[in-house]
């Protein structure tokens, strides 16, 4: 039996006495009595033609677009993403719905020739089962999609747990996938907290219930999802965290340097898995760059959210709580640049639109001298802070971007082509931009990353389909006979010792 463990209120982290959202979180069986229901429907999802399925992907992207103001005001009133990034954050779904509908016409396997005559050899694609993702909240709707649009268009079902703090969000775009047309079972949408989902998770697994585990978020998180996948033989696709460095070479356009990294680093008030973390500069230009770049942070409008700020609150009491403790990482070492702390009539921000008391809204904080070994250097800090450090060669500098063992994104400021393709070649990352924001990647690119910020796996495009699909081979031999490979194989006789002369 399930029961509901308590009552959670989702609060507008612009204005803490806004409830958006009052859901009730479930306890471990919730889920598992999720995934029993998917599990349930999923013969009947997969033996729906994938052109069918495909439409009602179709139907799911006409359905946001057309609810796309609708959508886009309850993120920005969620978790208070600045009004033009939560419309841009809608349209990664559509985007997504507009690449995979397709998908269902395609779904290709293939025809592949065999060794022996009057045989022949085929793979299909297959559905991997019921999918359990479990997704953050800084991306609400869009990243979710990114799972839940390629399973389904694939003949999976799902059991969605998003974060809680994002859960208006996530229950609307639920409806949104529910009134495209999912017959009953396929989506389930469930809350919960870590430990309910964790030990639900491990319960569901264990009843061979899940095949499939999606999960975005940090990467102690993930560390745990990914062994409690591994001892159900399960590989997990993980979109974990990151420390995205930016490498601005002595020939680079400094001031298309600084308008990259004020937006990286600063918007979407640095809560981005994409976000910039550090700044690598050539010593050369350094100062400059730092210079121009202060000034610029110190231009930039904060605030309310439904205006035209660089970036509003933090997403919700647990990432300003965190942001706090990261701030306590700076030392005396550094030089940083503005206020530090939160945003109040006491420590105001000029320019600050709206009233900072009313919500969680921090000071952008700019650390000059981060070197590694500090914290500030090696860790992800998810809020408005960005550190800088200098180099002298290329290869110093790309030391310094892999150091901190993270992979998901990175960027290079450069006008020399020779720099962007050995730092292509040689940093860690899965993403890679030039003259461009570490964040803000496009939807049908492979997304994710590697060392502590995925397993490898990968988000968008074609590339997802091998998480929601497993390859199953196919071998048909109409000879009449038993034709055993590697043995009754017609041979060829070369004559290897043969020479051309020397003419
Ligand atoms: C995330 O923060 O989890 O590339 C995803 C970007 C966005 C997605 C970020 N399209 O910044």
């Amino acid at each position: 039996m399930s029961a509901v463990t308590h009552v959670y209120q989702s609060r507008n982290p612009a204005d803490l006495t806004d409830v958006v959202a009052t859901i009730e979180l479930g306890d471990p069986d919730t889920l598992v009595a999720a995934a029993r229901t998917a599990k349930a429907a999923q013969r009947a999802w997969t033996d729906v033609p994938a052109p069918v399925r495909g439409r009602v992907i179709a139907n799911l992207g006409r359905l946001v677009e057309a609810n796309i103001d609708a959508l886009a005001a309850l993120v920005t009133r969620e978790i208070g993403k600045p009004a033009a990034e939560a419309r841009g954050e809608v349209q990664e779904i559509v985007d997504t719905c507009d690449f995979f509908l397709g998908e269902g016409r395609r779904l290709y396997g293939q025809t592949v020739p065999s060794e022996m005559p009057d045989k022949q050899l085929f793979t299909f694609r297959v559905p991997v089962g019921t999918a359990v993702v479990i997704t953050a909240g800084n991306f609400p709707v869009a990243v979710p999609s990114w799972y839940l649009v390629p399973a389904l268009l694939c003949g999976n079902t799902v059991v969605w747990k998003p974060a809680e703090y994002a859960a208006a969000g996530a229950r609307a775009l639920a409806e949104l996938a529910w009134h495209a047309g999912l017959p009953d079972g396929v989506l389930e949408l469930v809350f919960a907290d870590g430990p309910s989902t964790e030990e639900g998770l491990d319960r569901a697994l264990t009843e061979g219930l899940v095949d499939k585990v999606g999960f975005t978020g940090s990467s102690a998180v993930g560390a745990r999802i990914g062994a409690l996948c591994g001892r159900h033989l399960q590989s997990p696709c993980l979109e974990l965290g990151g420390k995205n460095p930016m490498v601005i070479t002595p020939d680079a356009d400094l001031d298309l340097a600084v308008e990259g990294a004020l937006f990286s680093g600063y918007g979407t008030a640095g809560q981005r898995c994409t976000s910039l973390g550090t700044v690598i500069a050539h010593a050369d230009v350094h100062d400059e760059f730092v210079r121009r770049f202060a000034s610029a942070v110190d231009r930039a409008v904060i605030g309310d959210p439904t205006k035209d700020v660089l970036y509003g609150p933090m997403l919700d009491a647990r990432f300003a709580d965190n942001f706090e403790k990261i701030l306590g990482w700076i030392t005396d070492h550094h030089s940083v640049h503005g206020p530090v702390g939160r945003i109040t009539k006491a420590l105001p921000r000029n320019g600050f639109l709206g009233d900072p008391d009313a919500g969680l809204f921090y000071h952008p904080v700019l650390v000059d001298g981060v070197r590694p070994g500090d914290e500030v250097f090696e860790q992800e800090t998810f809020g408005p802070i960005v550190g800088v450090t200098t180099y002298t060669t290329l290869d110093e500098a790309i030391e310094l971007a892999n150091r901190p063992g993270y992979g998901l994104s990175s960027s290079i400021y450069t006008n020399d082509p020779a720099s962007a393709f050995r730092f292509r070649q040689r940093i860690g990352a899965g993403m890679v931009s030039v003259n461009n924001s570490t964040s803000g990647a496009e939807a049908h690119l492979p997304f994710g990353g590697n060392g502590r910020s995925g397993n490898g796996s990968r988000q968008s495009g074609v590339w997802v389909l091998d998480q929601f699909t497993r390859w199953q081979s196919m071998n048909w031999d109409f000879s009449g006979k038993l034709q055993k490979a590697q043995m009754d194989v017609v041979t060829v006789e070369p004559d290897l010792s043969f020479r051309l002369e020397h003419g």
